[in-house]
C-alpha cells in the first residue's frame, strides 16, 4: 500500500475531578501494525499530528463550569481522535495497522500481555498497545520460529561442527572427509544466509528507529504546541473564572439588591392596602359628607329665602333706626347735659357734705362701751349692754353711776360726794357694748369721705387700757370680715370710693405710712430698722397761695404707694409683726405707745380740673392710767408721764381747734 506510516493514536485521559492539564497524559496507542508491504518491510505507525484542540467555545460560567469543561473536553478529544481516525481508515479500506515484524526479545521478554506502561507524552514505541501486542507476539514467534530453525537446522556436534536440525543425523565415519567437508559447506551456507538475513532485518530495524526518532521529534513538537494551548487555556480559564467570581458577585448583589425590591414591594403592596382601606373609608366619609351636603344645600336654601325675608323686613327697620339715631342723639346730648349736671352734683355734694360735716362739729367725739369680758378674755354672749353703773339714752349721752364705781361717797376727782350720785356725759354718739364694728364705721365713714373731697381727718381712740381701743381701730382680721376694725373699713372705703368716682372723671393717688410713738420718739412701723432717725417738721408754706394749710410731716419716713386694698393689708401685718418685737423689749409695748396710720389721698379730676389733697390718720393713742392709781415707777413711770404728757398737749390741740384758735 502507498499510504502513509500512520501516526500512533494519542488518547488524552482525563480524571474526574482533575483540570484539563491532564491533556499532559499523553498514552500513545501503536495501531495494529500494518501489514507488510510487497516488499515485506513492515510499516511502524506514526504518531498522529492531528490533535484535537480545545474548543474556543468555552462553555458559560456557571457553578460547575470547570468540570463541564472536562466533560467537554476529554471524551470529544478520544472520540474525535479516535473515532474520527477509524473512520476515515473503514472508509478508505485500509486493513488495520499490524506491529512491525521486529523481533525484540527484551520488548517481548519484560512486557507481558495487559500490562500498561505508563505514558508521557513522549511516546513509546516499545511497548505495543494490547490491541498490537498479539500480532508482537506473532512477530515474536516468527522471530522465536526462525531461533528454533536456527538452532533446530543446526546441531553442534561433540567434535564442534553444525549439523542441521530435523535433519537424519548420519555420523560419518572418521575417514569420511568428504561427506564431513559436505556438511560443513552446508552449514556455511545456511549460516551465511542467515548471517544476510540478519543483516536484513538490521537495516529495516535501523531505518524503523529513524523513524521512531523522527515520530519522537514531531511528538515532542506538538507535545510544547500542547502545552503551550494547555498554558493559554489556563489563563484563559483564569480569566474566565475570575469573571465567573465577579459575575457571581454580580449576581449576589443583584439578588440583595432583588430581595430590597421585593422587601420594598412587601411594604409598598401593605401600604397600597393600607390606602385602599382608607380610600374606602374615605369613600364611605365622601358619601356622608354628599348627603350632609344636600342637606346642606336645603338648609341654605331655606336660610337664603328667610335672609331675603329679613332683608325686606331690614329695609322697614332701616326707616326706625335712623329715627332712632336721632333719638339716640338727642339721648346723647341730653346724657352729655346731665353728666355735667352730675359733675356739678358732684362737686355741690362734697361741698354740701363738708358743710354738713362742719356743721355737725369739725370735732366730734363719740363713745363705746366695751362689753363685759369673761374670764377668758371673751365678751359675755348674753347680756353684752348690761354694765351696771352705766347707762346710755338718745344715742348721745351716757350716764354713769358713781356709787356703782369705786367709793360712792368720793368723786372722780377724789372730792367728798355731796350730790346726786350720778353724772351725766354728753357725746356725738354713744355705742352700746352690743354694737359692732359696722355701726361704729358708719359714723366714721362720713369723715373719710371728707378725706377723699381734700380735708384733712384724724381720727383717735382714746381711752385707758384695755377699755377697747385697738380692738376699734385694727380689730382683728382672722376672726372675719364683720370683725374688722377701723383702719380696714376706712381702707375698703377709700379704694371703692375712688374707683367709684373714677367715672366721674376723678384719679387717686392713694400713699400708706404707719408710725408708732414711743416714750416721745418716732419709729417707722414699715421699716425694720429701729434706730432710725425721725423727725417731725412743719413744712413752711407761707410763700404758697394757701399759706394756711402747713403741713406736718415726719422725716425719713416710709411711704408706700398703694393701689389696692389687697396692697394696703399686708403692710398692717408688717407693722403689727414689727410692734410685737419691740414688746419683747418692752413689756406691753403697744398699749404704752401710740400708733398712727395714714393715708394720704391726692385726686385729680381730668374733667372739671379740680384736684385735691386729703389726709386720713387714723391715731391709737396708749392707754391713759392715773399714775397714782396704778401705782407706776422707775421705767413705767417714765412710760406713763411720756403718755400723759403727749395726751395732755392733745387734749390742748383738740380745745384750741374747738376754739378755732390758731386755724
Ligand atoms: N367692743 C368689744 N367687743 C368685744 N371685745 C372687746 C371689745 N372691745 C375690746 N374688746 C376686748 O377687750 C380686750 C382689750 O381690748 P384692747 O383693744 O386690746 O384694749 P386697748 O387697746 O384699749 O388696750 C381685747 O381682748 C378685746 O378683744
Ligand atoms: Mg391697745
Amino acid at each position: 500500500m502507498s499510504e502513509a506510516p500512520r501516526s500512533p493514536l494519542i488518547t488524552l485521559n482525563a480524571v474526574e475531578g482533575q483540570t484539563p492539564k491532564a491533556v499532559a497524559a499523553v498514552k500513545p496507542q501503536l495501531q495494529a501494525p500494518a501489514p507488510a508491504g510487497p516488499e515485506g518491510r513492515s510499516r511502524l505507525p506514526q504518531p498522529q499530528t492531528r490533535l484535537p484542540m480545545p474548543s474556543t467555545h468555552l462553555p458559560l460560567p456557571t457553578r460547575n463550569g470547570a468540570s463541564k469543561r472536562k466533560q467537554d473536553f476529554t471524551p470529544d478529544v478520544q472520540q474525535t481522535v479516535g473515532g474520527k481516525k477509524r473512520k476515515a481508515d473503514a472508509m478508505r479500506g485500509a486493513p488495520p495497522p499490524k506491529m512491525p515484524n521486529i523481533v525484540r526479545r527484551t520488548a517481548s521478554a519484560t512486557t507481558r500481555p495487559g500490562t500498561r506502561t505508563a505514558a508521557t507524552a513522549k511516546p513509546a514505541v516499545g511497548r505495543p498497545p494490547a490491541a498490537s501486542r498479539a500480532g508482537a507476539s506473532r512477530g515474536a514467534a516468527a522471530a522465536k520460529t526462525a531461533a528454533v530453525s536456527k538452532a533446530g537446522g543446526m546441531t553442534r556436534s561433540n567434535s564442534g561442527s553444525t549439523i542441521p536440525k530435523g535433519a537424519p543425523v548420519k555420523k560419518r565415519p572418521a575417514w569420511d572427509l568428504k561427506g564431513r567437508i559436505e556438511d560443513m559447506e552446508k552449514t556455511m551456507r545456511s549460516m551465511q544466509s542467515e548471517k544476510e538475513a540478519i543483516t536484513q532485518q538490521k537495516e529495516e530495524i535501523t531505518q524503523h528507529s529513524d523513524n521512531i526518532q523522527q515520530d519522537l521529534l514531531t511528538l515532542q513538537r506538538e507535545n510544547t504546541t500542547l502545552r503551550q494551548r494547555v498554558n493559554e487555556a489556563e489563563v484563559t480559564l483564569r480569566d474566565l473564572q475570575s469573571k465567573n467570581r465577579n459575575m457571581e458577585d454580580d449576581l449576589e448583589r443583584v439578588n440583595r439588591q432583588k430581595k430590597a425590591v421585593e422587601r420594598e414591594r412587601d411594604d409598598l403592596e401593605s401600604d397600597l392596602q393600607t390606602s385602599r382601606k382608607e380610600c374606602q373609608g374615605l369613600k364611605g366619609t365622601i358619601a356622608q359628607q354628599a348627603a350632609a351636603q344636600e342637606g346642606i344645600k336645603a338648609e341654605l336654601q331655606l336660610r337664603n329665602s328667610q335672609i331675603e325675608t329679613t332683608n325686606i323686613a331690614l329695609q322697614a327697620e332701616k326707616g326706625a333706626v335712623a329715627s332712632l339715631q336721632a333719638e339716640l342723639a338727642e339721648a346723647r346730648d341730653k346724657i352729655a347735659a346731665l353728666d355735667r349736671q352730675l359733675q356739678q352734683a358732684e362737686t355741690d355734694r362734697r361741698v354740701l357734705h363738708n358743710t354738713i360735716q362742719e356743721l355737725k362739729g369739725n370735732i366730734r367725739v363719740f363713745a363705746r362701751l366695751r362689753p363685759l369680758l369673761s374670764p377668758d378674755g371673751n365678751a359675755a354672749n348674753d347680756g353684752l349692754d348690761d354694765i351696771p353703773h352705766f347707762d346710755w339714752h338718745d344715742g348721745n349721752i351716757l350716764e354713769l353711776d358713781r356709787a356703782m364705781d369705786g367709793d360712792p361717797n368720793e368723786t372722780m376727782s377724789g372730792f367728798k360726794r355731796t350730790e346726786s350720785q350720778k353724772i351725766e356725759f354728753s357725746f356725738d354718739r354713744v355705742f352700746a357694748p352690743s354694737s359692732s364694728q359696722g355701726e361704729v364705721f358708719e359714723e366714721i365713714s362720713q369723715l373719710v369721705q371728707s378725706a377723699l373731697d381734700g380735708y384733712k381727718v384724724c381720727i383717735f381712740a382714746y381711752g385707758q387700757t384695755g377699755s377697747g381701743k385697738t380692738h376699734t381701730m385694727e380689730g382683728n382680721l382672722e376672726q372675719g370680715p364683720e370683725q374688722r376694725g377701723m383702719i380696714p373699713r376706712a381702707v375698703e372705703q377709700v379704694f371703692r370710693t375712688a374707683e367709684r368716682l373714677r367715672g366721674k372723671g376723678w384719679e387717686y393717688k392713694i400713699s400708706a405710712s404707719f408710725l408708732e410713738i414711743y416714750n416721745e420718739s418716732l419709729r417707722d412701723l414699715l421699716d425694720s430698722k429701729s434706730d432710725k432717725k425721725m423727725d417731725i417738721k412743719m413744712k413752711d408754706n407761707r410763700g404758697s397761695k394757701d399759706n394756711k394749710t402747713n403741713d406736718v410731716h415726719v422725716t425719713n419716713q416710709v411711704v408706700v404707694d398703694v393701689n389696692s386694698e389687697d396692697e394696703v393689708y399686708p403692710l398692717l401685718k408688717k407693722a403689727n409683726k414689727h410692734r410685737a418685737v419691740a414688746a419683747t423689749k418692752c413689756n406691753d409695748r403697744s398699749s404704752r405707745s401710740h400708733s398712727v396710720f395714714q393715708l394720704r389721698i391726692k385726686g385729680q379730676n381730668s374733667l372739671t380740673s379740680e384736684s385735691c389733697a386729703g389726709m386720713l390718720n387714723l391715731v391709737d393713742l396708749a392707754g391713759s392710767e392715773q399714775v397714782k392709781k396704778s401705782g407706776s415707777q422707775g421705767k413705767q413711770l417714765q412710760e406713763a408721764q411720756s403718755i400723759n404728757k403727749s395726751l395732755s398737749n392733745l387734749s390742748l390741740v383738740i380745745t384750741a381747734l374747738s376754739n378755732k384758735v390758731g386755724c
